[in-house]
């Protein structure tokens, strides 16, 4: 199982999403479209780098992982900055979320874990049921119109991405970026920004 797999890699130390800072496309997204503080979920937010910048930034974070190690960490880093968020072992496929509706759903990473369609259309499903009216989401997917020869993010096409939200969400923005990274050349990524449905 994906989740399985996510804890096995925090256990062995083997995170290198995890850079300690938040993503500068959470950053720019948030300025450029003056998304307003709010109540937000960060769904996998492993270690909770960007739930920090977050609340840094006046929003009121709830940051869920499956991973235990990743949370306790994140629950430590948030100590150290000396901000305010709320980390729970959670998983977004499964259980309710305390603190829900939120006005911001946020994943960097996350949804993009899951390989079937089906899959993904249910992690939207669960996103839309987590938001209130009109309730924004930001996902950062790694982008498959790379074409690489070593490890890296899963990559999704556009086509994937829209397979699976478009029940639930509109598309506000779909565009082509990459990942916040140490790497010389960081591995490509999409940043789609959503509105929920009025049905969904
Ligand atoms: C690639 S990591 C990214 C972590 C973090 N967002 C970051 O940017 O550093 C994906 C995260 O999603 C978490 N995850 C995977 N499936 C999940 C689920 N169903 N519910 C909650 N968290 C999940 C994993 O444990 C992992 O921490």
């Amino acid at each position: 199982m994906i989740e399985e797999g996510y804890k096995k890699r925090y256990k062995a130390g083997n995170t290198p999403w995890d850079l300690g800072r938040p993503d500068f496309n959470l950053i720019q997204t948030v300025t450029a479209r003056a998304i307003k503080p709010c109540q937000v979920l960060d769904i996998g937010c492993g270690t909770g780098s960007n739930s920090i910048w977050l609340a840094q930034n006046n929003f009121a974070v709830i940051g869920i992982d499956t991973s235990e190690i990743a949370i306790q960490k994140a629950v430590e880093e948030a100590s150290n900055n000396n901000v305010t968020c709320t980390f729970l072992v959670n998983d977004i496929l499964l259980n309710k979320i305390e603190g829900s509706p939120f006005g911001l759903a946020f994943d960097r990473g996350c949804f993009h874990s899951y390989n079937s369609d089906e899959e993904r259309r249910i992690f939207a499903e669960k996103v839309a049921a987590h938001l209130e009216k009109d309730g924004l989401w930001l996902s950062l997917v790694g982008n498959a119109d790379e074409r690489r020869d070593v490890p890296g993010p899963p990559q999704r096409s556009a086509r994937d991405i829209v397979n699976s939200v478009e029940p639930y969400f509109e598309i506000l923005s779909l565009v082509s970026s990459h990942f916040e990274s140490n790497h010389p050349s960081p591995p490509r990524a999409w940043v789609c920004l959503m509105r929920k449905r009025p049905i969904a």
